[in-house]
C-alpha cells in the first residue's frame, strides 16, 4: 500500500499568547501572540504570578495551565480528560495517528499491538544490544581526529538513532547510509510546529514539509517491506506486522508507518537531548562529575557493561533522574477534557484543554527543597521516601505513561556510564538555554572538548 504522510489539518503547535478572559482575581497580562520557542519564559512568569494554575490561549485555545500534584494526578487519571486534543495537530501532521496521538479505542489497539516490545523480559537482550552499540560509538569516537570540539547534541542524536534502531528495529536500515539523517528527523519536528496554524504555510515551508514526509515515508516502507519478507523476530515492527486490530484484520501499511515513526521520534530525540543536558548540568560539577566515574569504575571493574550493571549504577541513575527534574525534555503535554468539571479554581467546559505543565510541578517549591539546585542525592532511596509521586512526571503517569520508560532510562544509564568512563568531557563555555519546542531543548549549541581517559580497554 502506498504511504501518505499524517492524517490531519496543519495546525501550529503550541504557539501561545495569555487568555483575555482571566479569574476575576488575576490581573490580566497583555502579552502578544509568542511562539513555542518563548512559551517557557512566558509559562514560568505567568505561574509566578498567578499561582498553580492558569488560563492562557494557545492556538486559538482556551487551555488552563495545571501544576500542582494534585490537579496533575486529575488530569492524568481522569477518563474525563483521556483525549489528546487539538494541540497535538502539528504532530499528527508529521506522525499521523498512531499511539502518541490517538484516544479511545484506536490508541487501545495501538498500545495493545506495541506493549510487549517493551516488556520487561525484553529489557535484558535490550541492554546488551545498547551497551554494544554504545560500545562501539566510544570506540570510534575515541579515534577521532576533532576531539576538541564537539557538537554533544548532534553526536548524542547519532547515538540514540543508531540505539533506537537496533533495539526496536532490528537494524533494517543504518540511519548514515539510509537517508535518514538526524537532521531529516529533527526538521520534521520543526515543521511541526512551523506549518499551518490560521495562516497558509509558507510555500518554503510547505516545499520542505513534502521534502521531509517523502523521506521519512520512503525509509519507512523501506523498513515495513524488509521485515514482511522475514520470519516474526521479536522487534517491534516484526510485532506490528504480525499483529490484528479489534475487527481482526492486520494492521495496514500506513498504521505501521504511523506506529514506526512514532516510535522512532518519542525514542531517540528525547534521549539525546535528556544526555546533552546531562553533560550541560555537569560543567561546573566535578564532584558529581567524579562521584559518577568512580562508581562506573567500581561497577564495570574491568569489563564492558552489561545488563546485570544497570542496578549497580545507582548513583548515576540518581544524576539522570535529577537531569530529568531540572530538564524535562517533554516539559508540558495537554488533553481535552469531555464534560465540565474543576481543576484547582477554574471551571473546564467540555472541548477545554488542560495543560499538564510539568517543567513547574519539577519546581513546585511546597514539593522540593532547594528546587533550582542541581543535587541528584535527593534522589537516594533515603531522600527519595514519601515523595508525593506527582509531584515528578517527567515519562507522565497514568494510562498513557511513556511506553518507553523502562528503555529510556536503561538506555540512558549504560550510555552516561559508557561516555564518563571514556571521556572527560568539558563543555566549552557558551551562555545556552533551554527553549521549548516540541520537546526541551538547548536554544543553541553545546560543544564540549573530550579528552579520552584510561579505561578497562586501553588499561586491563
Ligand atoms: C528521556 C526520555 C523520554 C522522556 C522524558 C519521555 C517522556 C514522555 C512523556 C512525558 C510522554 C507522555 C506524552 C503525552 O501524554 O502527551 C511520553 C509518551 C510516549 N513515549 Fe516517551 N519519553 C522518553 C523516551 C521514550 C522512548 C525511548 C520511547 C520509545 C522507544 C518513547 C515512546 C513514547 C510513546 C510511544 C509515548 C506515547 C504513549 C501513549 O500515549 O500510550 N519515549 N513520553
Amino acid at each position: 500500500m502506498h504511504l501518505e504522510t499524517g492524517g490531519s489539518p496543519p495546525g501550529n503547535y503550541f504557539s501561545g499568547e495569555t487568555a483575555g478572559r482571566q479569574p476575576a482575581q488575576n490581573a490580566v497580562i497583555p502579552t502578544p501572540e509568542v511562539r513555542l520557542s518563548g512559551l517557557l519564559s512566558q509559562l514560568e512568569t505567568d505561574w509566578r504570578i498567578h499561582g498553580d494554575a492558569f488560563e492562557i490561549v494557545m492556538q486559538g485555545l482556551r487551555c488552563v495551565v495545571a501544576i500542582h500534584p494534585a490537579d496533575m494526578r486529575t488530569v492524568l487519571t481522569d477518563p474525563n480528560y483521556k483525549d489528546k486534543g487539538p494541540l497535538y495537530r502539528g504532530v499528527r501532521l508529521i506522525l499521523g495517528d498512531g499511539i502518541l496521538t490517538t484516544s479511545g479505542a484506536e490508541w487501545k489497539t495501538s498500545r495493545r499491538a506495541i506493549t510487549p516490545a517493551f516488556h520487561p523480559g525484553q529489557m535484558n537482550a535490550m541492554a546488551d544490544t545498547m551497551a554494544a552499540i554504545g560500545e562501539n560509538f566510544v570506540q570510534d569516537l575515541r579515534e577521532r581526529p576533532d576531539l576538541g570540539r564537539v557538537d554533544l547534541r548532534a553526536e548524542m542524536t547519532a547515538l540514540t538513532l543508531d540505539t533506537i534502531m537496533a533495539t526496536l528495529f532490528g537494524n533494517r536500515i543504518d540511519p548514515k547510509q539510509d537517508g535518514l539523517l538526524y537532521e531529516t528527523v529533527t526538521d520534521a519536528f520543526n515543521l511541526a510546529g512551523s506549518l499551518g496554524g490560521n495562516q497558509a504555510p509558507s510555500e518554503e515551508a510547505q516545499q520542505k514539509y513534502t521534502a521531509v514526509t517523502g523521506s521519512l515515508n520512503a525509509v519507512a516502507q523501506r523498513m515495513i517491506d524488509s521485515a514482511r519478507k522475514d520470519e516474526p523476530d521479536g522487534s517491534v515492527l516484526s510485532m506490528l506486522i504480525h499483529s490484528k486490530d479489534e475487527t481482526g484484520s492486520y494492521l495496514d501499511d500506513q498504521t505501521i508507518r504511523n506506529e514506526l515513526l512514532t516510535l522512532m521520534f518519542a525514542g531517540h530525540e528525547t534521549t539525546a537531548l535528556t544526555l546533552t543536558w546531562l553533560f550541560k548540568m555537569l560543567e561546573n560539577r566535578p564532584d558529581i562529575t567524579r562521584r559518577i566515574q568512580q562508581e562506573v569504575q567500581t561497577v564495570l571493574a574491568g569489563q564492558p557493561p552489561g545488563f546485570q550493571d544497570f542496578p549497580k549504577l545507582a548513583y548515576t541513575r540518581q544524576v539522570i533522574d535529577e537531569v530529568l527534574r531540572l530538564r524535562p525534555v517533554v516539559s508540558l503535554i495537554a488533553r481535552t477534557a469531555e464534560e465540565k468539571a474543576k481543576i484547582h479554581n477554574f471551571t473546564i467546559e467540555p472541548g477545554d484543554t488542560v495543560v499538564p505543565f510539568i517543567w513547574a510541578t519539577h519546581r513546585h517549591p511546597d514539593f522540593w527543597d532547594e528546587p533550582e539546585v542541581f543535587n541528584p542525592d535527593r534522589f537516594s532511596a533515603v531522600n527519595s521516601a514519601g515523595r508525593d509521586r506527582w509531584s515528578y512526571l517527567p515519562f507522565a503517569a497514568g494510562s498513557r505513561i511513556c511506553i518507553g520508560k523502562g528503555l529510556a532510562l536503561t538506555e540512558l544509564t549504560i550510555h552516561t556510564a559508557l561516555l564518563m568512563h571514556h571521556f572527560d568531557v568539558k563543555v566549552l563555555p557558551n551562555n545556552v538555554a533551554p527553549e521549548m519546542h516540541i520537546t526541551l531543548r538547548p536554544n543553541g549549541p553545546v560543544y564540549a572538548a573530550l579528552s579520552p581517559r584510561q579505561t578497562y580497554r586501553n588499561n586491563p
